[in-house]
């Protein structure tokens, strides 16, 4: 004979089969979605807690963010490109405490406070798996809200600026989309490097480009940005498609264009004697540290302009798709601990 009892908003569901076995499953709140499609195909759940492998921490959540990869993965995107699988709860931003470590994790110990982005997602939920380099010690002079608006913005302008245009004091950049979740990083960044910083966005995002340190703010719906930046080293995109091919000729020889959202076209780079690089940010816990003593000297910090509940999942996502976020949307999971 076979028994289910099912503890809903409990911390447990116990299964009983056949009288033999009774397996206690620790669960939690998440945002799921079962199909790909639009954010209304998200939904409000109880679901098993994960567990941690060997390789793998277990990571209470309290505060994820918002990013424009969210809907995109739920569109099924990414499901090809990048191996995500059915269910999937969306979030590759969190900020949380280390509940607890497998055998293999030898520097994250239960308690600390980190920030970083799991590979696949999974923080728009109570707890989420990740790997030890997926994540970092959490910036000390930042509270949890503004810790999960860090990750995929800030790794995404870092590795850009920083790996691959090695962008050098003196260097004039433009950032494309600078009061967004990316370039409201990007700006700041740049600026610690010794960089001037021509950034673009529209009228009502002028004052924030300004806040965030650029030199030159140009709005893009009065002043085409090519009649103000000419020669630069470096360009930021993270628009494509119209903007991207304006870009090539703002860049000096030896220039180079770096595109969020599309691959470079070859033969303007060969024909203008410019470089090229289509940018795919990655998780690390090196580049996160690096980003959380920028943070905590008063170089850089995030722009959160709205925190929402978990259960405004859905409402997120649409914002997200937008693609006219000023700065980051956060996700409040749990409350801020104490202490
Ligand atoms: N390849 C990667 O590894 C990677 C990583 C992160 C993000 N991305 C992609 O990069 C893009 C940006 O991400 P995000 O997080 O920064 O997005 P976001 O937070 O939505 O910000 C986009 C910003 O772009 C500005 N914008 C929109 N149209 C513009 C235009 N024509 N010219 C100049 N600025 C414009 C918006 O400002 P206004 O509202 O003032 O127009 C907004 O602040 C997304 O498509 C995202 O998927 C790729």
């Amino acid at each position: 004979m076979r028994h289910a009892c099912f503890a809903f908003f409990g911390v447990a569901i116990l299964l009983l089969s056949h009288g033999a076995h009774a397996e206690v499953k620790p669960m939690m709140k998440a945002v799921v979605a079962h199909e790909y499609g639009p954010p209304d195909v998200l939904k409000f759940e109880e679901v098993p807690r994960p567990e941690p492998q060997d390789d793998e921490a277990l990571v209470r959540v309290i505060t994820s963010s918002v990013n424009p990869a969210d809907p995109l993965t739920l569109s099924g995107k990414y499901a090809k490109e990048f191996g995500t699988h059915l269910p999937l709860i969306p979030g590759y931003d969190i900020a949380g405490i280390v509940e607890k470590t497998g055998a293999n994790i030898s520097k994250l110990k239960v308690g600390d406070a980190v920030y970083g982005y799991p590979t696949f997602g999974g923080g728009w939920a109570d707890y989420v798996t990740v790997k030890e380099w997926e994540v970092a010690a959490k910036p000390k002079s930042l509270n949890f809200v503004e810790a999960a608006a860090v990750p995929m913005g800030a790794l995404t302008a870092w590795q850009s600026l920083v790996d691959i245009a090695k962008l050098q004091p003196g260097q004039t950049i433009l950032i494309h989309g600078g009061s967004g979740g990316v370039g409201s990083f990007a700006i700041q960044i740049a600026k610690a490097r010794g960089a001037h910083v021509i950034a673009t966005a529209s009228t009502a995002n002028q004052d924030l480009l300004k806040q965030l340190g650029a030199d030159v703010a140009v709005d893009y719906t009065k002043t085409k940005f090519e009649d103000v930046a000419k020669d630069v080293d470096a360009v930021l995109d993270p628009v494509g498609k119209e903007t991207l091919a304006r870009s090539y000729g703002v860049l000096k020889k030896g220039g180079i264009v770096m595109c969020l959202v599309a691959l470079p076209d070859r033969a303007e780079l060969q024909k203008r004697g410019i470089h090229g690089a289509a940018i795919s940010a990655h998780p690390d816990t090196a580049d996160l540290t690096q980003i959380a003593r920028l943070i905590d000297a008063g170089k850089i910090k995030p722009i959160v302009t709205q925190v929402l509940p978990l259960s405004e999942a859905i409402a997120a996502q649409q914002q997200a798709a937008t693609h006219h976020t000023r700065g980051k949307v956060v996700l409040r999971i749990a409350d801020e601990p104490k202490g």
